[in-house]
């Protein structure tokens, strides 16, 4: 598959995340056409109304709320279903009750439009993104998870706002669970190919440890932060859906720490889906990067790995 032309896609779930990413999308000219399903379907009319008039200020973008099989000739379900998290409450306490909305909703959805790409975004994405691909039978492609995008970029913020410099210009990877687990890999970080360690002493500083450990628990604890604050996170989630929808629809070939299944990696026992940097285009995940980790960050991905594990196995799946 080459560039395609403006496409279609369904959002199902229309919470915060949902509407945001829907709101997102009509800035974006590669989508046409959105359809929003909800088990509140009110509430799917709602959204699509308020948005169908917010399009009109930008370009013509269908919006409407829909059935399962008006998801027929979708190029992406983008699937926010679920309960979000409470204050105090972790990603993976989460993990029965949206497995089984997953189970229920996907497999209805995918009949109508048996040619789409899977994007999960409900938590805990990790496990769900492994449901997805598990029920669907689809190939491993084609079910990605939102996984680590947000927390790379939050990564990228904190060590931007530090090192004043653009993010844009900021190579820095989360890997692992959405969660808990995550792993910031320091090692590979850099500004314009110049390790973070080096870019640092350039300016007469000194690299700290301390420095690293409070980073790395900020982007940890960014969603908790904001969740006793606001109640939900969205914008970021939003604009990190939309840069992989990007990706994927305009055939960018772009590096992103999307999760999907991978298997007998980095010392990794079987399978499991988690984020690692992947080429992302319009077939999906085209390539899992095997980027060289040190020793501590096998370590951690591998307990990252395990901790999924042991919940997915509670699923019989
Ligand atoms: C986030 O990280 C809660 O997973 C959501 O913003």
């Amino acid at each position: 598959m080459g560039l395609q032309g403006p496409a279609k896609v369904a959002i199902i779930g229309t919470g915060y995340v949902g509407s945001s990413t829907a709101f997102a999308l009509l800035f974006s000219p590669l989508v046409k056409e959105m359809v929003l399903v909800d088990v509140n379907h009110a509430k799917a009319e709602g959204e699509a109304m308020d948005l169908a008039h917010a399009a009109t200020l930008i370009r013509p973008v269908e919006v409407y709320a829909g059935r399962p099989a008006d998801c027929a000739g979708s190029r992406i379900v983008i699937f926010t279903a679920g309960a979000n998290q409470q204050p105090g409450q972790t990603r993976l306490d989460l993990i029965h009750r949206n497995t089984a909305i997953v189970r229920q909703a996907l497999p209805e959805i995918l009949h109508y439009c048996p040619e789409a790409l899977v994007l999960m975004v409900a938590n805990p994405v990790d496990i769900l993104t492994y449901v997805a691909w598990k029920i669907s039978g689809l190939p491993e492609n084609r079910v990605l998870g939102s996984g680590t995008v947000l927390d790379s970029a939050r990564f990228r913020h904190l060590l931007s706002r530090h090192y004043r410099v653009d993010p844009r210009n900021i190579h820095a990877y989360v890997i692992g669970e959405h969660g808990d687990t995550e792993v910031p890999v320091w090692s590979l970080a850099n500004v314009a190919g110049v390790d973070l360690e080096e870019f640092y002493l350039m300016d007469g500083m000194r690299e700290e440890e301390a420095f690293r450990v409070e980073i790395s628990h900020q982007v940890r604890e960014a969603a908790y932060e904001i969740i006793e604050r606001k109640g939900v996170t969205s914008y970021g989630v939003a604009l990190a859906l939309s840069r992989i929808i990007e990706c994927i629809l305009r055939n960018e070939h772009s590096v992103l720490t999307i999760s999907s299944v991978i298997r007998d990696l980095y010392g990794i026992d079987g399978e499991v889906a988690l984020s690692l940097p992947c080429l992302v285009g319009n077939e999906g995940r085209e390539k899992v990067l095997a980027i060289p980790l040190v020793a501590r960050e096998k370590a951690a991905l591998k307990h990252s790995a395990t901790t999924l594990q042991q919940l997915i196995a509670q699923l019989s799946l």
